[in-house]
């Protein structure tokens, strides 16, 4: 396994890092399990299937589910994976779910990353943008690592339903209100424009209800 570095600069990046490396990567599974979002992924992701093309990097893998979906969907077919956080929290779930799978995990920040150009088949990135702090940035950086004719497939959830469980601490509440208050997205006609400012073709949306609250939605764009 090939680890990356690089120094995360920007204090609201850092606050979002500490946040998943000392608090959400705890009982993150159990949480996306219990609360329907990972059924849900699963279910947009064959969607989707036809999108996945060549090298799949997921830039914001967190504890590795969506890679482990994607080793399960394309069985002996399976692509070379990487995945990317910049928790190491995080990443130390993905390490167990994904060992001997031949995945290759890196720990960089997905606002730079560390790939060369027109390397990547697919980027896939899951339930995200609401915290990238330059989401222009990021979307100029997906497209440049993609090939020709290489896909970007988004997953997030509108609207964003972050509030906190009573049980929750505080300052982890608080922390949550100061970041993704700033950051988060205010639609999905934004994340829409914003891929389509680097150039990026939409190609295709898939809609699935995570619950009563809110929908998951797949978005696929294409570099031509
Ligand atoms: C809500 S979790 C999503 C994890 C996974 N994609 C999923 O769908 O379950 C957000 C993840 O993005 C990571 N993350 C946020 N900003 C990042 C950045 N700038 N660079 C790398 N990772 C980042 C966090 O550490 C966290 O693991």
């Amino acid at each position: 396994m090939h680890l990356v570095r690089k120094r995360v600069c920007s204090p609201d990046q850092e606050n979002i890092k500490r946040l998943y490396d000392k608090y959400f990567s705890k009982n993150y599974d159990q949480h996306m399990r219990a609360t329907n979002h990972y059924v849900t992924m699963q279910k947009i992701m064959r969607q989707l299937r036809s999108y996945f093309n060549g090298r799949i990097l997921d830039p914001t893998c967190g504890t590795g589910e969506a890679l482990k979906m994607l080793l399960d969907m394309f069985g002996a077919d399976a692509r070379l994976l990487i995945g990317n956080d910049f928790s190491d929290g995080m990443l130390a779930h993905a390490r167990i779910k994904l060992r001997n799978s031949g995945t290759l995990l890196t720990t960089f920040d997905a606002e730079d990353v560390r790939l060369a150009s027109a390397t990547i088949g697919t980027v896939f990135c899951s339930y995200t943008f609401h915290w990238f702090t330059d989401k222009e940035r990021v979307a100029q950086e997906f497209r440049r690592v993609l090939v020709p004719e290489g896909t970007l497939i988004s997953l997030e959830e509108f609207p964003l339903l972050i509030n906190g469980s009573k049980h929750m601490p505080r300052d982890v509440k608080k922390m949550i209100a100061n970041t993704v208050g700033k950051t988060k997205l205010n639609g999905l006609d934004e994340l829409i424009r914003i891929f389509r400012s680097t150039g990026l073709v939409f190609v295709d949306l898939v809609i699935e209800k995570i619950d009563d609250n809110h929908d998951m939605y797949g978005l696929v764009f294409k570099r031509v």
